[in-house]
């Protein structure tokens, strides 16, 4: 076990802007290589998570294809907890979870998939169970003992100051280190403290950059609170020298296929989005390299949610092994475009129209800083339209086109 330990070294790398810290696995790979991929429980099954339904997901995870297209955790959020025991365990509600939380796990391991957890740095949850503060080195070992693989830890009823935040993320990684077990870190402060300048340094994978999201597009103009798709996006999308191999940031669940029908994604103005709207959240979230978390019933997807979620090459966009977040080039109240590195030397380009109308846009690559021409192929249309260097088109109110710009072999032996 010591030996274990002692194998999981914390090592640093300078980036250009801060002191990035970087767990590294048992296996010897960065913990977190690329953004994870599963499906989180809360924003539509709440405090009425339960095994028998959190199996049904994890089979339907497995005949959809989620699990085979990448999305091999299972998140169980707030409201699995029962208490502690007379030895201050933490303890699933027996109700909820009558064959306990390490049968769940090996349930999954089973099938190819890994499980994630989730507690809160004070005293209860945001939802109001017990939360792990004070038993930090405890629990880990317990979550280690049920073979968990991610924790998700909040920030509910937590003092505001970040030095407090720093520790108290700092302490749960810790315990995590010292447990012999392999556990993503995630932390969810929401943003508030700026967690990406310290959350690599204290020993998380990724970090919630903004409060929960709503199932909308954006906020309205009568409305108070709720962030859609827009705002989490306008938040996300600064943050990309933050990100890389190891260290994420995290624009919340993915609202694909919840069509406002339930949960807490229904809160604040949550009505629900089109399917064109999900497509472009899913494009912006992939080419931000935000972790891809479902949160939509995969019991019941429609061909659209399917089509979306399942999509190989937005996926492969997500998961590149460069772990570039992709930068902002261009930004108006009517138009973005992205543009991300990927391994191969390919480019990804997203054009999102902002506007509540459709819009022609033209873009030459060469004002993206990309010169020369390029095979341009559509992963929405999933085909080759054509060899350019520009593309212009027409985008719908809200649609993302996303693109992979592969290079032409003549304009390399020019260069
Ligand atoms: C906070 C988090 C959400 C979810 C709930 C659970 O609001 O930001 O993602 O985990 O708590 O109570």
């Amino acid at each position: 076990m010591m030996m274990k330990t002692i194998k999981q070294i914390i090592f640093y790398c300078l980036s250009p802007l801060l002191l990035q810290a970087q767990v590294i696995a048992k296996d010897g790979q960065l913990l977190a290589p690329t953004p994870p991929m599963g499906w989180m429980s809360w924003n539509f099954f709440a405090e009425k998570i339960n095994e028998k339904e959190v199996k049904e997901i994890a089979d339907a995870m497995v005949s959809s294809g989620m699990v085979k297209a990448g999305y091999n955790y299972i998140f169980i959020d707030d409201c699995w907890q029962g208490g502690r025991d007379n030895k201050n365990n933490i303890i699933a509600d027996p109700v909820k979870f009558p064959s306990g939380i390490k049968a769940l796990a090996d349930y999954l391991h089973q099938r190819g998939m890994k499980l994630g957890i989730y507690s809160d740095a004070a005293q209860l949850t945001c939802a109001g169970y017990t939360a792990s503060l004070g038993f930090e080195e405890q629990d880990a070992k317990t979550f280690a003992s049920w073979d968990i693989d991610y924790l998700k830890y909040d920030y509910c009823h937590a003092p505001e100051d970040v030095e407090t935040a720093k520790a108290r993320y700092k302490k749960m990684a810790d315990a995590l280190r010292k447990s012999g077990r392999d556990i993503v870190l995630g932390i969810c402060e929401w943003g508030p403290r700026k967690p990406w300048l310290w959350g690599a340094a204290v020993g998380g994978q990724l970090w919630r950059t903004t409060y929960d999201i709503r199932d909308k597009w954006k906020m309205r103009s009568n409305e108070t609170w709720g962030d859609g798709i827009l705002n989490i996006l306008d938040i996300n999308a600064q943050l990309h020298e933050y990100a890389g191999p190891g260290h994420w940031n995290d624009a919340d669940m993915l609202i694909t296929g919840l069509y406002g029908k339930k949960g807490p994604s229904g809160d604040g103005g949550g009505t629900g989005c089109t399917d064109t709207e999900y497509q472009s959240q899913f494009s912006l979230w992939a080419m931000m390299n935000s972790p891809l978390y479902a949160s939509n019933d995969i019991r019941n997807m429609n061909a659209a949610t399917k089509n979306i979620l399942l999509n190989e090459e937005v996926i492969a966009l997500n998961q590149d092994a460069l772990g570039k977040q992709a930068i902002r080039k261009m930004h108006s109240d009517t138009m973005d475009v992205f543009v991300k590195p990927l391994a191969n030397g390919d480019v990804a380009l997203a054009v999102l129209n902002r506007s509540d109308a459709a819009q022609q846009f033209h873009i030459s690559f060469a004002a993206l800083g990309l010169a020369g021409r390029y095979q341009i192929s559509d992963l929405w249309k999933h085909k080759i339209i054509g060899q350019s260097n520009k593309w212009k088109g027409r985008v719908e109110s809200h649609e993302t086109k996303l693109f992979r710009l592969k290079k032409l072999d003549n304009d390399k032996r020019r260069k």
